[in-house]
């Protein structure tokens, strides 16, 4: 297969709500000679996410919508992500729900990382739900994104044991480190 260079890499959006574990790790992973994406683009619906700093420190692009007004919001993030020549959207703890329309017109691929083994525990407080539930397995799940909530294609998932000393901070602790490897190995498999 064709080398992907500098110049023919996939241009990349990082969609983040919070702190941003996830960018910085993918920024990381961005920066490898393999590496198949750079990132050109940081959008935060929170205009003072914690994640914001990487786009900062890293001289990325970054852009605030607050989402509320959800229709008009989304047609000027289509027209950011035409400008920048957007072709994959990574969504990393991005908290709010994308519209079949904003899916549909978007011209690339969208996928987004969930702290669950999905079908299991779409939508929210995952860690608590695998808790009281006694499961034995937790973990996370690179998957595309669909209108349906965390339910398009499973493209990767990481299965970590849960233990008796576990609640739902140790757990959400352990599964990021999972995600911290997953979503490198999981857009390598799709890209590479
Ligand atoms: C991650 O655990 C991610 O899987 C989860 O939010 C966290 C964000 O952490 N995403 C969701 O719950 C999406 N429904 P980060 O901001 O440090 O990357």
């Amino acid at each position: 297969m064709e080398k992907l260079t500098g110049h023919n890499k996939l241009r990349t959006a990082v969609f983040i709500s919070g702190t941003g574990s996830n960018l910085k790790n993918l920024i990381k992973f961005s920066k490898i000679k393999k590496t198949p994406i750079s990132i050109n683009l940081v959008i935060s619906n929170i205009n003072n996410a914690n994640g914001l700093r990487y786009a900062d420190k890293f001289n990325i692009t970054k852009k605030i919508f607050n989402f509320e007004q959800v229709k008009d919001t989304e047609k000027k993030v289509l027209i950011l992500l035409k400008k920048k020549r957007i072709n994959l959207i990574c969504l990393a703890g991005f908290m709010k729900i994308l519209s079949k329309n904003f899916i549909n017109k978007f011209d690339g691929t969208i996928i987004n990382i969930h702290p669950s083994l999905l079908p299991k525990y779409k939508g929210l407080n995952t860690h608590a739900r695998v808790i009281e539930n006694n499961d034995k397995f937790a973990g996370c799940t690179v998957h595309y994104v669909t209108e349906k909530l965390d339910s398009g294609k499973i493209i990767m998932q990481k299965k970590i044991k849960v233990t008796a000393k576990d609640n739902p901070t140790s757990l959400a602790k352990k599964v990021l480190q999972q995600e911290y490897k997953l979503y490198p190995a999981a857009i390598m498999k799709i890209f590479n």
